[in-house]
């Protein structure tokens, strides 16, 4: 078995370790991407971007594609289920961005994206998989890996025929998270599923789903033996979670953060999303919602979550998050 702390290629690039920060929408910014890599991923997924908005010239979309100067190994998120469109908004990208990868949107459950044929749902039809793709790498030029669930359907799991569309349209990874559209987050992930998909494809398979603690991680690798693993949830409030995983490798004990180590995290995040926001004076209303996460496994977090989302304003978050657990 590789070692994580190994590289990832996709094509011409190596991302190293084989850990990666899954794209999360409302939480993977440059802040958090920043400091997840800071922290030991490998490389790090945006928020996933409406391809339909980039092609339109929204202002907006077109600032969610920039990357900040200090970010080395992100991979640019899109969703879409036009060929056509798909196809230029990975030009588009390819030009005005300087992300390493583009990555497609095969995995969402929710309503409003599958009802126009995109995410989760784009999986139900295999031969517009196979044009989107082939699109994308013929007019992007960037490498084009696929994110997707085990199927649009519990009664259609094609996730071997809809990788294997993407593998023969060029695509240079696919990471699969072996729940069907309709179990959202629930039941339990078939890790089985990316283990037959590794024997199948030639190209790298990123395994997904519940990892949220590092042992978890290196079960997957073994239990797969998927080419790298990425991490979501279990990396909210808890980033120490990529250096845990690297330190358990190397026999070493794995950092235990205490109460000292949350607060530090938890401002030093704050901090640094106010440094990368496009509007900072509003960032409270996001980031009283996700920073309580820090302190999720402390005897004190449901007290202190309530505090923190009563926050009115920047100074007074950042104040609560200081002296968390010492009211
Ligand atoms: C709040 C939230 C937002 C998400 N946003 C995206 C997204 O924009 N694109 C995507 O492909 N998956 C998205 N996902 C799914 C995750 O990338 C990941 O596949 C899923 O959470 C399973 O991995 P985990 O068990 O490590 O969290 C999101 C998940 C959550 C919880």
């Amino acid at each position: 078995m590789q070692k994580v702390s190994e590289s990832l290629s996709i094509n011409q690039h190596c991302f190293s370790p084989r850990l990666i920060a899954a794209p999360m929408a409302g939480y993977s910014n440059t802040a958090t991407r920043l400091l997840y890599r800071q922290m030991g991923a490998g490389m790090c997924v945006t928020e996933m971007v409406s391809a339909k908005s980039l092609v339109m010239g929204s202002r907006e979309t077109f600032e969610r594609i920039k990357t900040a100067s200090a970010e080395d190994s992100v991979s640019l998120q899109l969703f879409g289920g036009c060929p056509e469109e798909m196809g230029e908004a990975a030009r588009i990208v390819s030009q005005e961005s300087k992300v390493q990868c583009l990555d497609i949107n095969m995995g969402c459950p929710v309503k409003k994206v599958a009802k126009n044929g995109y995410g989760s749902q784009l999986m139900a039809d295999p031969s517009r998989v196979f044009s989107v793709v082939q699109s994308m790498v013929s007019r992007g030029g960037l490498p084009v890996t696929v994110k997707m669930r085990s199927g649009p359907d519990q009664d259609q799991i094609n996730f071997l025929e809809v990788s294997l569309a993407c593998q023969d349209a060029g695509a240079a990874a696919i990471t699969l998270h072996p729940r069907n559209r309709h179990q959202k987050f629930s039941g339990t992930p078939a890790w089985e599923y990316i283990h037959k998909l590794k024997q199948i494809l030639t190209i790298p398979v990123i395994g997904n789903g519940d990892v949220f603690c590092a042992q978890d991680a290196l079960y997957m690798f073994e239990k797969t033996g998927c080419d790298a693993v990425m991490i979501g949830r279990g990396a909210i409030g808890n980033p120490w979670i990529f250096q845990q995983i690297l330190e358990i490798e190397r026999g070493q004990n794995p950092i235990k953060p205490d109460l000292a180590d949350k607060v530090r995290m938890a401002v030093l995040h704050f901090d640094m999303e106010l440094e990368y926001s496009k509007r900072p004076e509003k960032e409270y209303l996001r980031l009283r919602k996700s920073l309580p996460e820090y302190f999720r496994d402390t005897n004190f977090y449901e007290q202190e979550k309530q505090k923190i989302q009563t926050a009115s304003d920047n100074q007074e978050l950042r104040n609560l998050l200081l002296h968390s657990g010492s009211w």
